[in-house]
């Protein structure tokens, strides 16, 4: 049994990783979230209070992180503001949380010497021709486009550094883009589906032709686990499943599985230095650790997430009219 101390863990990725180390291990969960617009403490509703602590704090408040990663084992750091769009109106919070978070929690681990999973995202390497064979690897340059993902670049690199420089023991992965139950509404998938369930039309940047490539959160969290036990210290891991689609065609799929017809969503503004495609080669990660995917089947697994937000309204409905507002102001 360890003791991890997960960042982030009342938003969308970290409660999903919260649910599935109470499922899968006999590791004990101490969560530190701050509770911003994007967490929720309602997400960790039904976990054993003696397998997850919950404690309500800001990953830049020194005195405060360096007292419980004296009590871990480990820290798996989710923490972060993570939507592109809120970056483009107000970056100051993503560095805030990002860059100087990151900081606080390197020095912490350092000095105590805690080994740590550094979370991230594959758009710190930019983005991909439409027509491009070539997918992300771990030698891919760095090249972000958004002060989101410039933010979570710099980082990755402040790990990096702390790894090389003061031997903190480090592990780092970037994983494409993540869908499943708990995630804001903000965000495009669940965004979509709500509409839906509002009668609001779906709403697709541009001409809808971007790319993502997308794993379950499930899939996420079995790979961080994988990276935590097996991983070696100082290497970067790809997550991918190999779940390219542009956003027409999911939306599309999101239409016909709520059994609306497959041309009722509205093409809106696009969004500024908007990435066209990201895909991912895990070649190393399933070669090297030996993980893979088990949710092969992208249909089912976003029918199964269109459900969970049908059955819990309650957990999404205060942050909607939010959410709409801030996109209608934008003519998104
Ligand atoms: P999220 O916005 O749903 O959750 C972020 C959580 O961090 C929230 O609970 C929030 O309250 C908390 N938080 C924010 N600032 C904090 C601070 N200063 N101190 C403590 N807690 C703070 O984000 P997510 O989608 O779950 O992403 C989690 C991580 O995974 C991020 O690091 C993100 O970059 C990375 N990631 C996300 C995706 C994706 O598809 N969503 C893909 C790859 C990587
Ligand atoms: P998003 O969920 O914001 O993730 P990311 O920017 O990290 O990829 O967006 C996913 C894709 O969907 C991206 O190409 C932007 C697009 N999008 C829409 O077309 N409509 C929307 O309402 C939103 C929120 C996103």
């Amino acid at each position: 049994m360890a003791r991890l101390l997960v960042t982030g863990g009342a938003g969308f990725i970290g409660s999903n990783f919260a649910h599935h180390v109470v499922a899968h291990t006999d590791h004990h969960v101490t969560v530190l979230d701050k509770l911003t617009y994007a967490g929720n403490r309602a997400s960790l509703d039904g976990l054993p209070e003696d397998r997850v602590a919950f404690v309500q704090g800001d990953i830049a408040d020194a005195p405060l992180v360096e007292d419980l990663v004296a009590d871990a084992d480990a820290v798996v750091h989710y923490a972060a503001e993570s939507h592109n769009d809120n970056s483009l109106h107000d970056p100051r919070p993503f560095l805030d949380t990002n860059i100087v978070g990151t900081y606080t929690l390197l020095e912490a681990v350092r000095k105590h010497d805690v080994r740590f999973h550094h979370i991230s995202t594959d758009e710190v390497y930019g983005d991909l021709e439409l027509d491009d064979p070539q997918r992300f690897t771990e030698s891919t340059p760095y090249n972000p486009s958004s002060p989101y993902s410039s933010t979570k670049a710099g980082s990755d690199l402040l790990v990096r550094a702390w790894v090389r420089s003061f031997g903190v023991r480090a592990t780092i992965s970037n994983c494409s883009n993540n869908y499943g139950p708990y995630q804001h509404v903000e965000k495009f998938i669940p965004r979509q589906i709500t509409n839906v369930l509002r009668g609001i039309r779906p709403k697709l940047y541009g001409a809808g032709r971007n790319v993502r490539d997308w794993i379950h959160a499930d899939d996420h969290s079995s790979a961080v686990l994988t990276i935590l036990e097996k991983g070696r210290i100082g290497e970067t891991y790809l997550i991918g499943a190999d779940g390219e689609r542009d956003n027409r065609s999911v939306v599309e799929l999101i239409l016909r599985l709520m059994g609306q017809p497959q041309d009722a969503y509205d093409l809106v503004t696009d969004r500024a230095g908007h990435d066209l495609r990201y895909a991912i080669d895990s070649t190393k990660l399933r070669t090297e650790l030996g993980w893979t995917p088990r949710y092969a089947d992208f249909e089912k697994g976003l029918a199964d997430t269109i459900d969970w937000y049908r059955e819990h309204e309650a957990w999404w409905a205060p942050s909607k009219d939010a959410t709409e507002a801030f996109y209608a102001e934008k003519g998104q």
